[in-house]
């Protein structure tokens, strides 16, 4: 019998012991043994729970008993879950998680550590909620030089920008149900930020070029400043807004990794991706461009990957699974955004907008002009031909001083 333990009862420690309990023979049939779970970890009390008898409070119960070698870290959070998961893997137990925050955080220190000890530290659901998107880059695409990993990897955010688009709902409302839905965090803001999507693209350019990409080492914006009027001129120009998080191997082998709107073409495979749903574009020197897409949030598509990771720890005990994922004291293998070349979309207002379109020609260079129905006479929005962001921001910050910048939108390239 191989016995294990979920610590946290929320969203996704409830679907993990939902799932599990309900495709228990079979998971047991393809471990090869009988597979249960023993005990479920949380503070609060379920009294009506079907799994109310395997309740318990004390992590102890769990770090001491010799039969449960596989524990999935379900709480969340970087305080008691970082605790958990070193006391348990420092046992030799395996520790599987859809913890995004610990992972991007201490990811080569905990997989070390497990590498230590013999046992396993797996976190598939931490990005792309059920897409199988980890294990396809640490193995199937093994053979392949990684040119570079885009997409969408928020599914709260995705969900809202779609309700805004397609539905004109309002930012709050489509909020409030994204939560209710289970898809958001436990502070939205880490979802509207980016910082969720930041967490993931470290942990998916970490797995794919071997060395700890920290969240402090990417620039990060969220959703929370987009209008209706942006929507409508990224609709106009044939482009949709999506939150993308990007990995990008350059030319001296140097990464670029960032998280921000950007203006996607409807030609884009990533611009069909509504709602909650994720996409992640893989590109390999050898493979070409493989995209992986699924439900990147919510309760049964997260615990799928998560008892994904304990059918595969159960599968291999005393097995190291090969991760290359180190911590590395130089950071300077991510370069400074401003360094590198963009194309951005601008929303300008100012009392002579039509006047300064000379000075802007002389700024950037050939600009392409946008229309919205409806656009008042002080206003008008473009986009910049391909150049240095240093040299754009240069720009924008000269213009500020005779219009109001009102947007600055990456243009997905
Ligand atoms: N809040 C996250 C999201 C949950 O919306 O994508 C899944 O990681």
């Amino acid at each position: 019998m191989s016995k294990v333990a979920i610590i946290g009862y929320g969203t996704v420690g409830s679907g993990t012991v939902e799932l599990f309990m309900k495709n228990r023979e079979s998971i047991s049939r393809k471990v090869g043994k009988d597979c249960d779970i023993k005990y479920i970890l949380d503070l609060r009390d379920f009294p009506d729970s079907p799994f109310a008898d395997r309740m318990i409070k004390d992590f102890d119960t769990i770090l001491n008993d010799d039969e449960v070698t596989v524990v999935a870290e379900v709480v969340g959070g970087t305080t008691f879950a970082y605790d958990y998961t070193k006391r348990l893997l420092e046992k030799g137990k395996s520790v599987v998680t859809s913890n995004k925050a610990l992972v991007a955080a201490k990811g080569a220190e905990l997989i070390k550590l497990a590498k230590e000890h013999k046992c396993n530290y797996l976190f598939e659901a931490s990005v792309g909620g059920g897409i199988p998107i980890l294990r396809p880059i640490n193995k199937c695409l093994a053979g392949n030089e990684i040119l570079s990993i885009s997409g969408i990897l928020n599914g709260t955010t995705n969900f809202i920008l779609s309700k805004m688009i397609k539905e004109q709902m309002s930012f709050d409302d489509a909020l409030k149900m994204a939560q209710e839905l289970g898809y958001a965090e436990a502070d939205p803001t880490a979802d509207v930020e980016g910082e969720d999507a930041c967490r993931k693209i470290c942990i998916l350019g970490s797995l794919a070029y071997g060395k700890h990409i920290y969240p402090e080492m990417v620039h990060c914006s969220g959703i929370t400043r987009i209008t209706l009027d942006d929507v409508e001129y990224a609709d106009n120009a044939g482009y949709v807004i999506k939150l993308i998080g990007s990995v990008k191997k350059l030319e001296d082998g140097k990464l670029k990794a960032i998280v921000c709107p950007r203006f996607v073409p409807k030609t884009n495979l990533l611009a069909s991706v509504d709602d909650v749903y994720n996409a992640i574009s893989v590109v390999g020197d050898g493979v070409g461009n493989v995209m992986f897409y699924g439900q990147g949030a919510g309760k049964l598509p997260t615990a799928s990957a998560v008892v994904g990771d304990i059918i595969d720890c159960l599968k291999h005990p005393r097995t190291v699974l090969a991760v290359n994922w180190e911590d590395s004291e130089d950071k300077s293998f991510v370069v400074p955004y401003k360094q590198t070349n963009t194309s951005v979309y601008v929303r300008i207002q100012a009392d002579n907008a039509e006047a300064l379109k000379g000075s802007l020609s002389e700024m950037f260079g050939k600009l392409m002009y946008i229309e919205r129905a409806g656009r008042p006479e002080n206003e008008i929005a473009f986009i910049t031909p391909t150049m240095k962001e240093a040299d754009i921001d240069d720009n924008l910050t000269i213009l500020s001083h005779t219009a109001q910048i009102k947007s600055k939108i990456r243009i997905y390239q």
